[in-house]
């Protein structure tokens, strides 16, 4: 590796951010790929890689799904509320308000439920994922509201997700609109030993 190719990944990795606002823009095909081919290179316990994708872009079915989550979630963050959920429960109250953010494609990362490590693998392909849209300009959210949607088998069927698999990551991904600033990172607590 170059250095001019370490610095890039840093940057990369220093300017993604969750991206909740979409251009209508849609996103090819092989910018799909290209990130999926970027997650599947995140390592795996045993080398198991046991993850399959669903990419979604039929707009009425991510609206059902949201549509579906909405109410729950509602009901669960007014029960446990938590610190920073005010926003995000004014949103989801808000009838127009998509857990989707009105983004052009989902990607469902699943796991195979069999698989020693399914969650970890498949984190760390969503993150590969996640960095390699940004490298090509393209912004991503992980949507973890939206894993409610396995508590519905027939929005699982039209999702094609099989019973074998769960699903991790739900990820949106598009062409952002105006970016609102990266979360401030706090100083990471580091202990030396010695
Ligand atoms: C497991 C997981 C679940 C998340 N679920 C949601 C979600 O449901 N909705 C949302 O808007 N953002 C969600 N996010 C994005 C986080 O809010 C975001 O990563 C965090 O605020 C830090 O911001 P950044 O990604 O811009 O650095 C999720 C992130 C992770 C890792």
């Amino acid at each position: 590796m170059t250095g001019a190719e370490s610095i890039e990944i840093f940057s990369v990795i220093r300017e993604r951010r969750s991206v909740r606002n979409y251009t209508d823009r849609d996103v090819p095909e092989e910018g799909l790929r290209a990130i999926i081919a970027a997650g599947i290179q995140a390592p795996t316990a045993l080398g198991l890689q046991p993850w399959r994708f669903v990419i979604v872009k039929d707009r009425a079915l991510i609206q059902q799904v949201s549509d579906y989550c909405k109410p729950i979630l509602i009901e669960r963050i007014g029960e446990e509320g938590g610190a920073g959920t005010e926003e995000f429960l004014a949103a989801l109250k808000t009838p127009v308000f998509s857990i989707f953010y009105n983004a052009p494609v989902l990607v469902l990362v699943l796991g195979a439920r069999e698989a020693v490590s399914s969650f970890l693998d498949c984190a760390l392909c969503a993150e590969n994922m996640m960095l390699a849209a940004w490298a090509l300009g393209i912004g991503s959210c992980w949507i973890g509201s939206a894993a409610l949607v396995q508590e519905r088998p027939d929005l699982l069927a039209a999702l094609k997700v099989p019973d074998d698999h769960q699903i991790v990551a739900p990820l949106i991904f598009g062409y952002p609109g105006p970016l609102s600033p990266k979360p401030v990172r706090r100083e990471p607590r580091i202990d030396w030993v010695p």
